[in-house]
């Protein structure tokens, strides 16, 4: 089975990348019978973001990030988008299957139009073609390796969809079951993280807790900024409505989540809880800190890993878009 998915390189790995995503894709790349295809999504950055020293370090911060939370590259294929040109290439044969009308139902673009509007300006405004594209792009990334599962949190399953849309479009129009339909695959649990104010953690609300970027101190002072409500030490905290708790719960077994709860409903106070919390999640970060630091320090490592990464994986892409070429009239020769 295929399991393949990919971060986008427009900032620094955060907590809810790790448990919505790296976590879980990293367990998964361990299974005998998982062939995992992971990568940062660098031509997705570019939809956000137009500063280069911001991406650049992004890539490599993301790589690093992958390898030190587990992810062995000899036995999974780690890489950057941009390194596989068949992506791109992809990406045209299915604009040119995809009905505009699905790309209107897209979140993210709608979300921009929505605000354009409530603001009185011109729906589009400020409204590229490649944000609009921004799901076509992805449906490329995952259809280029035939993946069958797709890791994600629940803000992706929209785009997994599309892809699952367009693929079956593909393959009826040309005949032929060129495509697997990939399906999302979702910790239930954790499916959304929220961030420091209970919103999902998300880079665009500045509401995120770094993974290991900043180091220890820097985790515990984002920590410190949870936001709680005014209850008291002493008074019983509602645990299921505290993002606190939630976050807590994603580092936690079953048995410590319920101790805890306990606790906060008999009146632990919210500046313990945060220790406690700081304690539960460093137990589980600080060894790959570490190994953060050390590939940080040596990048060039990293990067002969993305490279051997990419040469892999496009021994998959590659014979793949020939069929396709072929499939569509683009074939090479008589
Ligand atoms: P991105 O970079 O926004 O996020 C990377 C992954 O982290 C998950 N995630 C979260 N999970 C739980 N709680 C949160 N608060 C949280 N915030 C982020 C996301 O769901 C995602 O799984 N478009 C994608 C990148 C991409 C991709 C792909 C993914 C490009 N091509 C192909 C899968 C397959 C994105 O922007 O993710």
């Amino acid at each position: 089975m295929r399991v393949l998915t990919g971060i986008t390189t427009s900032g620094i790995p955060h907590l809810g990348n790790y448990v919505g995503a790296i976590r879980p894709a990293v367990a998964a790349s361990r299974r005998e019978d998982v062939d995992a295809f992971y990568f940062m999504a660098d031509y997705h950055a570019l939809i956000k973001c137009d500063d280069p020293a911001r991406v650049q370090h992004s890539r490599l911060a993301i790589a690093a990030t992958w390898l030190a939370c587990g992810l062995d590259p000899n036995k999974a294929t780690i890489y950057r988008q941009s390194d596989i040109p068949e992506i791109p290439e992809l990406t045209w044969l299915l604009t040119c299957v995809t009905a505009k009308g699905l790309l209107n139902r897209a979140h993210a673009y709608k979300a921009a139009v929505d605000a354009n509007t409530s603001a009185g300006e011109d729906p589009d405004a400020g409204v590229t073609a490649g944000l609009y594209m921004y799901p076509v792009l992805m449906a490329a990334d995952i259809l280029a390796f035939n993946a069958n599962k797709v890791p994600v949190g629940r803000d992706q399953v929209q785009h997994i969809e599309m892809a699952r849309d367009i693929a079956q479009r593909f393959n009826h129009l040309y005949g032929r079951e060129f495509f697997v339909l990939p399906e999302a695959a979702i910790e239930e649990h954790v499916a959304t993280l929220p961030g420091l104010d209970g919103r999902k953690m998300s880079k665009s609300y500045d509401n995120t807790i770094p993974l290991f970027e900043g180091g220890a101190k820097a985790t515990r002072a984002a920590i410190m900024r949870i936001v709680t409500d005014s209850r008291e030490p002493g008074e019983p905290k509602d645990a299921d409505g505290s993002a606190l708790f939630t976050i807590f719960r994603a580092f936690a077994d079953p048995d410590e989540t319920a101790a805890f709860r306990a606790d906060l409903e008999g009146g632990m106070g919210w500046g313990d809880a945060k220790q406690h919390l700081f304690a539960r999640i460093d137990r589980e970060l600080a060894p790959m800190r570490e190994r953060y630091a050390h590939l940080m320090a040596h990048l060039d490592e990293v990067e002969a890993i993305l490279m051997a990464g990419a040469a892999r994986a496009r021994k998959t892409s590659e014979p793949l878009l020939d069929t396709l070429r072929e499939a569509v009239g683009l074939g090479r020769g008589a």
